[in-house]
């Protein structure tokens, strides 16, 4: 009988437990034993692997976060961590690894992959920001939490006639922010793929203001190069207005997923189990639109994002 393990890895999303409850249950419907392994590769490293049934991921689809836990693990790039590792897996008889999480998680599952311990990764961030798959697990989550925080954000903009500027997530990917400013109105969106051009915010800002409009939204992925504060003292000294900034940080990797995610997630996490029910080694699950796929992991990891310029003209011709 064939034995698997099962870890999350990297930063937590929404919708990771729907990701472990599809390759658990997955698994014990094709016969197979399953171990969930807690705190990620760090766990891995130690051994706190404990097998599943099927009640024990009874109730948590709807549930954020990871019941498993994660955590980063430097140990991971190391080749003395990915043996401790192999040691480990073969200790419990794995003969394969479902590694949920994102680009990080990747790496240390081809690591292990090639030391003779199959894979089979999922992406879960909510950042998006893996080029290989249209949608990552947890970033529609994120992406609505935005758009809720913007609605009430919103509110009191336009009661003060304020302008602010709201801080999403997102090192090196505006996905969120992109997504966000579209979905919530926003005036202009920062991201790290585009340099920002202030003129032609403060252009935006100076005609919306002639015809009336007294409040904005503005959104800026973490990541963008101009910074939050320096952004709001900009845009304070050129309207003269009141300006005021809101930084969502961690909220935007808890709640409840949505149903995409939780689609998503049970879609990618039952194909995982698929490939390693097979002979499939290093492989990188996906999502083309609602169809799951599964690729080579080198390949699916090689691959650059592009930015979605459309959706860039999109928001900016609707927020004249
Ligand atoms: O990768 C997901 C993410 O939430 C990023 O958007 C964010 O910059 C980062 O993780 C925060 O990392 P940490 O949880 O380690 O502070």
């Amino acid at each position: 009988m064939r034995t698997i393990g099962v870890l999350t890895s990297g930063g937590d999303a929404p919708g990771m437990n729907a990701a472990i409850r599809a390759v658990v249950r997955g698994a014990i419907s094709n016969d197979m034993r399953v171990y969930g392994v807690y705190d990620g590769y760090y766990g891995l490293l130690r051994g706190d692997l404990h097998e599943m049934d099927v009640k024990s991921v009874s109730d948590v689809l709807q549930r954020g976060g990871t019941f498993l836990r994660t955590a980063r693990c430097m140990e991971m790039l190391t080749e003395e961590g990915v043996k401790q590792a192999i040691d480990k897996a073969s200790l419990f008889d794995l003969d394969g690894l479902v590694v949920i999480g994102g680009d990080g998680s990747f790496r240390g599952a081809l690591a292990l992959s090639k030391q003779g311990l199959r894979t089979a990764c999922v992406p879960a961030t909510i950042d998006n920001d893996l080029a290989y798959t249209d949608w990552t697990i947890g970033y529609d989550t994120a992406v609505n939490t935005c758009v809720n925080a913007i609605n009430l954000i919103r509110d009191t903009s336009a009661s003060h006639g304020r302008i602010t500027v709201i801080e999403v997530m997102g090192r090196a990917c505006g996905d969120i922010a992109l997504a966000a400013g579209v979905a919530g109105g926003a005036a202009y969106v920062f991201i790290p793929e585009v340099e920002p051009n202030l003129d032609v915010l403060m252009k935006r800002l100076d005609k919306g203001r002639a015809r009336g409009k007294k409040h904005n939204i503005i959104i800026r992925a973490e990541g963008a190069n101009i910074g939050t504060d320096e952004l709001v003292n900009m845009i304070a000294n050129h309207t003269q207005g009141e300006v005021r900034k809101v930084v969502l940080g961690y909220l935007q990797r808890g709640g409840t997923p949505t149903a995409s995610d939780r689609i998503i997630a049970s879609k990618m996490g039952f194909r995982a189990v698929e490939v390693l029910k097979g002979e499939g080694n290093a492989r990188a699950i996906g999502m083309h639109g609602v169809e799951v796929f599964d690729m080579d992991l080198q390949e699916a990891m090689n691959m650059t994002r592009i930015v979605d310029t459309e959706e860039i003209r999109l928001m900016e011709t609707l927020a004249i």
